[in-house]
């Protein structure tokens, strides 16, 4: 077979000849798309809210969104901050500086979204059988992306930040003036901290840390249990990945929502 020389440049031993970047007549370019501006609308609208630094909390039912979480600046409104207060307040310093970086770097270093913005940012490849326009690949090999096996460290960090807002949701079942309380509210937080849970649950790194470097698993029953639980978290991350995007949006904009009064919110109990 010929060695050929396809339109983005690069060569290939063995490649049959064939000069079209793709020979796919399916509309392959609508989940790349798709990933783009979801992806763009979700940072953006992310982004806003980070700084915004005003409706994050309900004071009457203690709710704190998850954008919030942990509220550690000393602008953070009275009730909201449960690890105490120490970032300086100002403009440009998310009242949750300290958790919102490693959250950002552990959904950047995912594995599942680094194939869905590899795709759809840059093109390598858009989709599968369709050529890149890039001519040269270096994988994960080289500065800067050789930084994404710092995933597994993030991995541990993110954990302890989903424990956190796991913390702020029981939290909230305690009206702050005294006594149980069941909203609306609460039934989102509860639902976002369980995704997250599964996302974090179901991360690869976590299925390496409970079940990797095991030569025996019949030595090790327990830790061969969590793995294959966690095996079968695993094979839906993609899709916790997706939920957790649109719960933490959600429950974002619902705290947003009561706390500025354009709703009420939903009572059940108390
Ligand atoms: Fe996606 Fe770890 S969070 S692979």
């Amino acid at each position: 077979m010929s060695t050929t020389t396809d339109t983005s440049g690069r060569t290939g031993a063995g490649r049959a000849t064939i000069a079209a970047r793709t020979l796919r007549t399916d509309r392959w370019w609508l989940p790349p798309l798709a990933t783009f501006v979801a992806f763009v609308a979700w940072v953006a609208y992310a982004t806003v809210r980070a700084f915004m630094q005003e409706y994050y909390f309900v004071s009457e039912y203690g709710y704190l969104t998850p954008f919030y979480s942990p509220c550690v600046s000393v602008g953070c409104v009275e009730g909201s901050s449960h690890f105490g207060t120490f970032l300086p307040d100002v403009w440009w310093l998310p009242y949750a500086a300290v958790s919102l970086p490693f959250l950002l770097l552990f959904r950047l270093t995912c594995y599942y979204y680094r194939k869905a913005y590899y795709r759809a940012f840059w093109l390598s490849p858009p989709a599968c059988a369709v050529a890149e326009p890039h001519a040269r690949y270096t994988g994960e090999t080289r500065f800067p992306l050789i930084l994404q096996n710092a995933h597994r460290y993030f991995f541990y960090l993110a954990a302890i930040v989903t424990l956190v807002n796991t913390y702020d949701a029981v939290l909230a079942f305690a009206k702050p003036g005294g006594g149980f309380g069941l909203g609306l509210g609460n039934i989102i937080l509860v639902a976002n901290v369980v995704l997250l849970w599964g996302y974090t649950a179901s991360c690869h790194s976590c299925r390496s840390a409970v079940g990797g470097r095991l030569n025996h698993f019949s030595r090790h029953p327990v830790r061969y249990k969590m793995w294959t639980f966690v095996s079968k978290l695993n094979t839906r991350h993609s899709q916790y990945a997706w939920a957790t995007l649109a719960s933490l949006a959600i429950t974002d904009f619902y705290v947003m929502a009561v706390s500025a009064g354009w709703i009420s919110d939903l009572r059940i109990v108390g």
